[in-house]
């Protein structure tokens, strides 16, 4: 009885002793803004509340983004820059956090919106996708292609810019698809910085037609994860007893030698077995049997350790090593039946032929003695000669001469 009573009091004052219970107000930021500062990014800014008392306590705001992409945080500054894909329209809240001692009280949230891009329905490109190539040290290219929109008329004109940090660029260089629309981007070089860790690039297309209002589009891609690394250099394959070894050295890149990992294909040319092998370094030892004939290609990509992975390069060009070796005598044998039987063959196709040559030389006289006696008979005989004759490949062409000749001495 007694205990219930003495938590209840503290309870009491525990929630007399809070500013609130104090008198002290929390009140919300006032005239919050969003505003477009660049392609793909807003400027939040708001006005402390002027009626707000702070005394000795601290005032910080807590950013609630609600769309595109739900994030939270908070801050001492009165206004705040986000990236975000803006084609569908972006949300926030604001609102005011006083810090007294280690208490927290929030005031009400206080929203502002962006509406979306304008456009009709359905025109926006889809299925963008894009890629990085380190070239020479130092320049990073850049290629985009997308798909018009269901709803975009046949006569639109897309247009692709490029942000990357605070530079902003259309796109130079289109592909065209069948209705001269464009389709696909090439930058052969860009601003971006080949050995950046995780910086953003945003895209953003829109377009004109005549017969509709084209709705931008816009995404962010992470440097890094869209980077189409390049192919490993300088293999070097050779046979030694039993093991394969295999060398390289790491792509055309501003990483460091750990940062790469690779992938090994080998194919036994004679059994056609194949082997995809995942390999932490750049050299490599396998056993092998070496009375097979091997294809190697590699190509790379980067590992964890040092940046986000990108895309894998183009497999290398291929590499044989090795020679087939036949394993026993019966493979002799059949190798050696094999070539006889062809010679034999061949052998009875030249007799053949000569023997053909000589009967187109010398072809067989006629006896005139039949055509006075019987000649139904004997026609009929010749024609069933002839026809037969045609059907042997070897020789017909003979046969069918002195059949001619047979028969231009009846008729
Ligand atoms: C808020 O905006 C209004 C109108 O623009 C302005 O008169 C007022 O001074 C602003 N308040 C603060 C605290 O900046
Ligand atoms: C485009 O993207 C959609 C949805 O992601 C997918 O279903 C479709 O196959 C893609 N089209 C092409 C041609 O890649
Ligand atoms: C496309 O966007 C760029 C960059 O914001 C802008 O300068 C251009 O006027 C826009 N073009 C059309 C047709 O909307």
């Amino acid at each position: 009885m007694m205990a219930t009573g003495v938590r209840v009091f503290l309870l009491l004052l525990w929630t007399t002793d809070t500013p609130q219970g104090a008198g002290v107000q929390v009140l919300p930021p006032v005239n919050f803004t969003l505003r477009v500062s660049a392609l793909a990014q807003v400027l939040l800014h708001w006005e402390p509340n002027p009626a707000q008392e702070h005394n000795n306590s601290t005032i910080r705001y807590d950013v609630k983004i609600l769309s595109p992409v739900p994030e939270e945080y908070d801050t001492r500054r009165t206004h705040s820059v986000r990236t975000a894909a803006l084609h569908d329209g972006f949300s926030a809240c604001v609102r005011t956090l006083l810090l007294q001692e280690d208490l927290e009280i929030s005031s009400d949230w206080v929203e502002a919106k962006l509406p979306p891009l304008p456009g009709a329905a359905g025109t926006s490109v889809t299925n963008l996708s894009c890629v990085t190539r380190v070239t020479i040290p130092g320049n990073v290219s850049l290629r985009c292609a997308w798909l018009p929109g269901q709803g975009a008329p046949e006569d639109t004109k897309y247009f692709l810019f490029y942000r990357y940090e605070t530079h902003t660029e259309e796109c130079p260089t289109y592909t065209k698809d069948k209705w001269n629309r464009n389709t696909e981007c090439r930058f052969s070089g860009t601003q971006m910085k080949p050995g950046e860790i995780d910086k953003l690039i945003v895209i953003h297309i829109n377009g004109s037609s005549p017969r509709a209002a084209i709705k931008p589009f816009q995404q962010l891609f992470n440097q890094n994860a869209i980077e189409k690394v390049n192919i490993p250099r300088n293999i070097s394959i050779s046979l030694q007893q039993n093991d394969l070894l295999a060398t390289w050295e790491k792509p055309i890149s501003p990483f460091h030698e750990e940062c790469f990992e690779y992938e090994f294909y080998l194919i036994n040319l004679k059994s056609g077995n194949k082997q995809i092998l995942r390999i932490p370094s750049n050299s490599f030892q396998v056993q092998v049997d070496v009375s097979s004939r091997y294809s190697v290609r590699i190509r790379a990509n980067h590992n964890h350790i040092c940046r986000a992975p990108g895309l894998w390069s183009d497999w290398s060009e291929i590499i044989y090593v090795g020679q087939n070796k036949l394993e026993n005598s019966t493979a002799w044998i059949l190798t050696l039946l094999c070539v006889s039987t062809s010679c034999t063959f061949l052998l009875v196709a030249m007799i053949c032929k000569i023997n053909h040559v000589w009967s187109k030389l010398f072809p067989p006289i006629p006896t005139p003695s039949n055509k006075f006696r019987d000649p139904f008979p004997v026609d009929y005989e010749r024609a069933r000669t002839c026809t037969s004759s045609t059907e042997t490949e070897v020789g017909s062409l003979a046969d069918g001469f002195s059949c001619s000749v047979l028969d231009d001495s009846v008729f």
